[in-house]
């Protein structure tokens, strides 16, 4: 089966086209993979804008859908260039919001044929809800003028599921093997905005067990990133210091907080590290007088990631023995860390090593198109593939992984 999928919740917008064959052990083709960041948009402003990456998202769109289609081979040109008035009529209803999306979706209905397609899948929840609005809009554009069901999708359950992909290694990144879960399974998400440890019962049963408190694991990177007068997103570059730092075999001056590492439940908090980190500049640089030296910026990035983690590594080794789990899934752009990977692999091993630890390829960890189809197609391989219409399809900023894409979005 194709699918065509989508994904606009933050400040990346994909469009992907999957071919998956055979059944269980299924084999998949990324066949179109288009990606489009705005992090140099947001880069200046030290976060994300949720009107300025509505506006982008409107006007990537059909340019990434043609990309995507062009290198699955699949964008056929017209004969003669024509839009009939009720195609006009339906893309000028749905894109009443994103005037720009309708007038590029005008000319790229006029010039190309209907594709080949079983499926589009959409991004329907948590992110930014005007974001999402976009991919939403455009899925109903597509749905309707080429009679194609739609599937909503969880923007987390895509982080899940995309740690299933296999490499195949003579294609590495354009074919791929789907593997599968041994259940129960946990998975630690670890994104800019969440930061779960979620008890996975089957392929469309997810159960919360823990949150963060207050700031994602991601998010406090950002800030300490943004602290340090590093750029965003902050992520890689606070870890790519800490690494420098830990390297160097010097003992780490600073020290900071672990919340809740022995708060015998399964919640986070990093707030408290953010604010300690504050503390530990303001009081070396004498109420910041001056800015950080490069070494001392090392140290400190060091100090942060090992207190971020520890607590990570500690609480989600702690659910995978409680539960038993068998297997470790770890998602979302905090997954590409190098030292959590690193960190979390050794636990694994010492301390539950009949455990499988799946995490995302490293070009896959953050946000992309590619998960939303692979958890479309994951569900209609383990499940029923339930479609919807759309008049019933919406955008959920707030979508929980426990209500997955199908069930009654709160
Ligand atoms: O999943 P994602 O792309 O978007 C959300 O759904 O939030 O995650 C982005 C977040 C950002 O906060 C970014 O700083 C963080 O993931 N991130 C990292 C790394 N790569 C991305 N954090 C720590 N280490 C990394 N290597
Ligand atoms: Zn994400």
């Amino acid at each position: 089966m194709r699918i065509l999928s989508i994904e606009t919740s933050c400040d990346e917008t994909g469009v992907s086209i999957i071919e998956g064959s055979g059944t269980k052990e299924g084999h998949i083709m990324l066949l179109g993979n288009a990606l489009a960041s705005q992090v140099d948009l947001h880069a200046q402003y030290g976060g994300v804008f949720p009107a300025m990456a509505k506006r982008a998202h409107a006007e990537k769109f059909v340019p990434l859908l043609v990309e995507a289609l062009g290198q699955a081979g699949m964008l056929i040109k017209k004969h003669r260039e024509v839009l009939l008035p009720e195609e006009k009529e339906v893309i000028v209803a749905l894109c009443v919001r994103e005037p720009e999306l309708g007038a590029h979706f005008m000319e790229f209905f006029a010039a190309y044929e209907k594709p080949a397609l079983d499926t589009i899948a959409v991004t329907t929840g948590p992110g930014l809800e005007p974001a999402l609005w976009v991919g939403v809009n455009a899925a109903k554009v597509l749905s309707a003028l080429w009679n194609v069901p739609l599937m909503p999708i969880n923007h987390m359950e895509g982080h899940v599921l995309v740690t299933l992909l296999e490499k195949v290694l003579a294609n590495p990144q354009k074919e791929f093997a789907l593997g599968r879960i041994q259940f129960p399974a946990l998975a630690l998400l670890v994104s800019g905005g969440h930061t779960e440890l979620v008890h996975v019962h089957d392929y469309s049963t997810y159960e919360k067990i823990g949150s963060t408190r207050d700031d994602a694991v991601g998010e406090a990177f950002d800030k300490v990133a943004r602290m340090l007068g590093l750029p965003y997103p902050g992520g890689p570059t606070v870890s790519k210091l800490a690494a420098a730092f830990r390297a160097t075999g010097t003992p780490n001056p600073f020290t900071l907080p672990r919340p809740m590492l022995h708060s015998g439940d399964y919640d986070f908090s990093y707030s408290g590290i953010k604010t300690a980190v504050l503390y530990t500049i303001r009081d070396l640089t004498n109420n910041f007088e001056r800015i950080p030296t490069d070494e001392e910026k090392m140290a400190i990035a060091c100090a942060f990631e090992d207190a971020a983690i520890e607590v990570l590594v500690t609480k989600t080794m702690r659910a995978v023995k409680e539960f038993t789990m068998h297997t470790l899934i770890v998602g979302g752009g905090v997954a590409g860390n190098t030292y959590l990977r690193a960190q979390l692999t050794e636990a694994v091993q010492t301390q539950a090593p009949h455990t499988t630890l799946l995490f995302p390829e490293t070009w896959l960890a953050t946000d992309n198109s590619v998960m939303i189809a692979i958890a479309a197609y994951v569900r209609s391989v383990y499940g029923n593939g339930e479609t919807t219409t759309i008049d019933t399809i919406t955008a959920n900023g707030n979508l929980s992984i426990t209500h997955g894409g199908f069930r009654k979005e709160v």
